[in-house]
């Protein structure tokens, strides 16, 4: 059974079992949490070249944080002990910041999530290093794609669901494989709430969204299987196959008439090439 608290019940910013329906305050902080996500990975752009390392990056990303005010919810998180995830291509989810460098016809996912006044702004993009072969471009924009269509299914009387088979339809249409081992999540003061946004699904099925829910959609899109397989370092997720691994991540709030995008790039850098 699906249960919903209101933003008064809601006092100690924890996890709960019940899922959270916040208001204005939550929204606004949102809003302001998600613009400075959105913004380090807009300034990231000319950074992500042939040469830089992760750890380059992931440097970046923190001064760009604390500049802005804010400061990177992944430092401490469960032992984490870098300011953003960098996941190239085989890697699917949480990869590790370090030496690598950047190389032409890298594909690599950067996911940050600013603490900002409270509020968690969670999102993240593809990024494409030089020259990247037509199979795995054709793997970003379809990755892509999946957001925005289960974003479309986002608003009140829809399902979790009704968001899991939109993405699900439009990945395996392409033969693409659905990651099952991650999920989007509710969010707000909370980093990781209630519920689970799995990326697959059938309509209908799920909790029933309502205005003031705010969770991320952020699937996980292989080009081969959707096994997973977790590297020794105990983050690292990579593809069991040895295939790429998309993603693109974007935080939302349920509204009376539909969503909010909170994370959604004001310069229209929404997916490469930008
Ligand atoms: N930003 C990731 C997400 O989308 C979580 C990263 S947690 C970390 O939920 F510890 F791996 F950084
Ligand atoms: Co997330
Ligand atoms: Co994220």
């Amino acid at each position: 059974m699906t249960t919903y608290m209101t933003p008064s019940e809601d006092t100690m910013a924890l996890r709960t079992n019940a899922i959270k329906l916040h208001g204005q305050e939550g929204f606004a902080g949102m809003r302001k949490a998600g613009q400075v996500a959105a913004g380090i990975l807009d300034a990231l752009i000319p950074h992500v070249v042939p040469g830089v390392t992760t750890g380059e990056l992931d440097d970046l990303v923190r001064e760009m944080t604390l500049a802005a005010g804010g400061i990177p919810a992944t430092l401490g998180y469960r032992g984490y002990k870098h300011s953003c995830c960098i996941s190239l291509n085989n890697v699917i989810c949480h990869g590790i910041p370090g030496d690598r460098v950047l190389k032409d016809g890298d594909i690599l996912n950067i996911d940050v999530t600013p603490l900002v006044d409270g509020w968690h702004g969670d999102t993240s993009r593809m990024f494409l290093v030089g020259d990247v072969p037509i199979k795995a471009r054709r793997l970003v924009d379809v990755t892509y794609e999946c957001l925005m269509l289960g974003i479309e299914q986002a608003r009140p009387g829809k399902h979790l669901g009704d968001i899991g088979h939109a993405i699900q339809t439009h990945a395996e249409r392409h033969r693409y494989g659905v990651v099952r081992d991650f999920c989007g999540h509710g969010l707000g003061r909370v980093f990781h709430d209630t519920p689970e946004v799995v990326h697959v699904g059938r309509p209908g099925t799920g909790p029933e969204l309502k205005p003031g829910m705010i969770f991320t959609i952020e699937p996980m899109i292989n080009g081969g299987k959707p096994g997973v397989r977790l590297l020794d370092d105990g983050w690292t997720a990579v593809t069991r196959d040895r295939s790429l691994s998309a993603q693109f991540e974007h935080s939302i709030g349920i509204t009376e008439t539909g969503c909010e995008i909170f994370t959604l790039s004001l310069a229209g850098h929404h997916h490469p090439p930008y």
